[in-house]
């Protein structure tokens, strides 16, 4: 982090340079860009244009001198951010938010739900666990996409597969694709056996709204208590550090309480 530059101005963005650009697909591009910030996973930061606007958007990657974001082409920011090419520059603040409760989930096991642009949020948290097997147990992953179009960060997933203590089961909603299975990601959470984990384990969902409100439904249909879900939340936001309330919902600031959440207090949380 640049502590200067911080602690003068605390939302000061700074020109960091793109490293490389990978076409997930149309309308998904993960930009690799230099980076010198301190991450969690599942934090998210800032990312700007000067005269176009800024944009929330989630760490899907990071290592020694860059950090990746998985960017959808929703609107202003984004449209004008696949503009850009390697060499040009976007402005950087954070890493912001509260990510994911690692030493909660350690020596469990986990159940990650994920679909479309979700998966970006739990790539980091994935790839941890897959580096790290002797620190979990068994790590069951459901992952969906639209259709084969839309399939994010294809070789990781292949990776993911073979990872030693992983079970994946990856599904396009309504299309057949080798090796894949076929519908919603909620069609395959009964195939998690719960029975076998005698407690110790906990789920993250993250995916589009409809997608977390069917999964977490199915996952309280199966037993599953709140207290052991996990989400991470988007909601329009501007500071991302608690200060000028865009982004509050009640007393809570997603930008600082979350964006990651335990279910039992984010079930509560509605605009
Ligand atoms: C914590 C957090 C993490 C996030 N992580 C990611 C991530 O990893 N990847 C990612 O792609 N996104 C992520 N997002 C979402 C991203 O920040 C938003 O999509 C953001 O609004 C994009 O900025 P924009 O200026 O390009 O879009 P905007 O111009 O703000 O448009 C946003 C939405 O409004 C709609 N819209 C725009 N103009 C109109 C109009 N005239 N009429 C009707 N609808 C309109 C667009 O279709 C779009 O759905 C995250 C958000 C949060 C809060
Ligand atoms: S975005 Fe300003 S308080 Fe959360």
């Amino acid at each position: 982090m640049r502590k200067d530059e911080t602690l003068l101005n605390p939302v000061k963005p700074s020109p960091y340079r793109i490293i490389d650009i990978i076409k997930e697909n149309n309308s998904e591009w993960t930009f690799r860009m230099e980076n010198d910030k301190l991450i969690e996973d599942g934090q998210f930061m800032q990312l700007s244009l000067p005269r176009i606007g800024e944009a929330p958007i989630s760490v899907s990657g990071y290592g020694e001198g860059y950090c990746d974001f998985t960017i959808r082409n929703v609107g202003k920011v984004t449209k004008e951010l696949f503009n850009l090419k390697k060499g040009d520059t976007i402005f950087m603040r954070g890493a912001y938010g509260k990510g994911w409760p690692l030493d909660r989930f350690a020596k469990k096991n986990m159940v990650v739900v994920a679909g479309g642009t979700g998966v970006a949020p739990v790539k980091t948290l994935l790839s941890k666990f897959a580096k790290n097997p002797d620190m979990y147990k068994d790590i069951y992953v459901i992952l969906g996409f639209k259709d084969s179009e839309a399939i994010l960060f294809k070789d990781t997933l292949d990776k993911w597969k073979k990872s030693p203590n992983f079970h994946v089961i990856y599904t396009l909603d309504n299309e057949k694709y080798s090796n894949w299975e076929t519908g919603l990601v909620t069609k395959f959470i009964e195939r998690i056996p719960f029975e076998e984990f005698e407690d110790n384990y906990e789920c993250v969902v993250v995916g589009p709204p409809v997608m977390m409100k069917f999964a977490t439904m199915k996952l309280n249909e199966l037993n599953v208590p709140d207290e052991k879900i996990w989400v991470s939340y988007e909601r329009n936001m501007s500071c991302g550090i608690g200060k000028c309330g865009h982004c509050r919902i009640d007393s809570t600031y997603v930008c600082i309480d979350g964006p990651v959440f335990n279910f039992a207090k984010a079930k509560h949380l509605s605009d």
